[in-house]
């Protein structure tokens, strides 16, 4: 499979058997593309970027060279769990960076979401550029591009979106999955044996968490957005909402409201749930979820978030809502 322009022809991933007869010729390509040099693969945890990670490990093994930048945005178990299945399983080559408190440090007091976006997007290839010059041996950079990229953004990923990488990383690339969409990516990533919680896992927008602790990100309101994120995904995966709703999440505005705890005045945020479904993302409804379920997330947050004394359901349709608040 080669170019950039999917053959009419090409019939959709959608069975274990079809998904086995692409990673067989993907293996092949990827070994004849390459030879021994070294791949470099900035692996999020993302799907497209594990299954290309996965694919990788199946053809060069520790020829790939996955760097995992961690910025501090990521949701709860993230880094932990690309570190597990990554190095402990699949016995990559990875490379972890805490970059937590360059990133907070760069953020600190900025209040306006797309500068917010370009710090992040910016800060992550910088930190990402500064990792590959300390490797010896790369010839190659292998990026999770999936055909909707190459329609809607010219082939360049999210996280790139601030301009690409620098000239002196202008590696070849190798993009195994560029001619597929989502969920033949998805189909592709179980054969490999990805688990589920990767190979399903709901969209994440690039700037993660940070564009989900409104305004100017600190570190005690980021800690609120994500240990409440956890509990909002425990509980949905617990009453089967997490593989029906499309994306969801929490929020928490740059706002101080009056309560009561232990009979006495608190000045605290408020935690918002989304939890929306859309086709395309370009417009979305609400999930009308049951109360029983809204109450046990609420009582959970409230017991077990430090700063926070209320919990509201966002009830917004896109539009007038995006999806993010920011
Ligand atoms: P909105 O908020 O525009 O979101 O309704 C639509 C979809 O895009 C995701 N999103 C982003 N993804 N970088 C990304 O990679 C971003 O800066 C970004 N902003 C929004 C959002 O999560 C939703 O799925």
């Amino acid at each position: 499979m080669c170019g950039s322009v999917r053959p009419e022809d090409m019939k959709r991933i959608e069975t274990s058997e079809l998904a086995k007869a692409f990673i067989d010729e993907q293996v092949e390509l990827i070994k004849k593309q390459v030879g021994d040099k070294k791949v470099l693969l900035a692996l999020s945890g993302g799907v497209d970027s594990s299954v290309v990670a996965a694919l990788l490990i199946k053809a060069i093994g520790k020829n790939l060279v996955c760097v995992h930048v961690n910025h501090g945005l990521l949701r709860k178990g993230e880094p932990e769990q690309v570190i597990k299945v990554f190095k402990e399983e699949m016995g990559a080559t990875l490379i972890y960076v805490d970059a937590v408190d360059r990133f907070l440090d760069k953020l600190a007091g900025v209040k306006d979401p797309e500068t917010k976006r370009k710090i992040i997007g910016k800060e992550f290839i910088d930190v990402f550029a500064e990792e590959a010059k300390k490797i010896d041996g790369i010839g190659f950079l292998a990026q999770g591009t999936i055909y909707p990229d190459i329609l809607e953004s010219k082939g360049i990923k999210a996280h790139h979106n601030v301009g690409g990488l620098p000239e002196d990383l202008n590696f070849e690339l190798v993009e195994p999955v560029k001619l597929l969409y989502k969920d033949e990516v998805r189909v592709v990533g179980k054969e490999l044996g990805l688990p589920d919680s990767m190979v399903y896992r709901q969209p994440f927008p690039g700037p993660g968490l940070g564009v989900r602790c409104v305004g100017a990100i600190t570190r005690d309101r980021l800690e609120a957005v994500r240990e409440s994120d956890a509990i909002l995904r425990e509980e949905f995966a617990k009453c089967g909402l997490a593989t029906k709703v499309w994306q969801y999440f929490t929020v928490v505005p740059d706002m101080k409201s009056v309560g009561i705890k232990d009979g006495k005045r608190t000045d605290e945020w408020a935690v918002v749930l989304r939890a929306v479904n859309t086709k395309d993302a370009i417009q979305a409804t609400v999930e009308q979820i049951p109360y029983d379920i809204l109450w046990k997330i609420r009582d959970r947050i409230l017991a077990e978030v430090k700063g926070v004394n209320r919990v509201l359901f966002d009830i917004t349709p896109k539009p007038t809502g995006t999806i993010e608040w920011e």
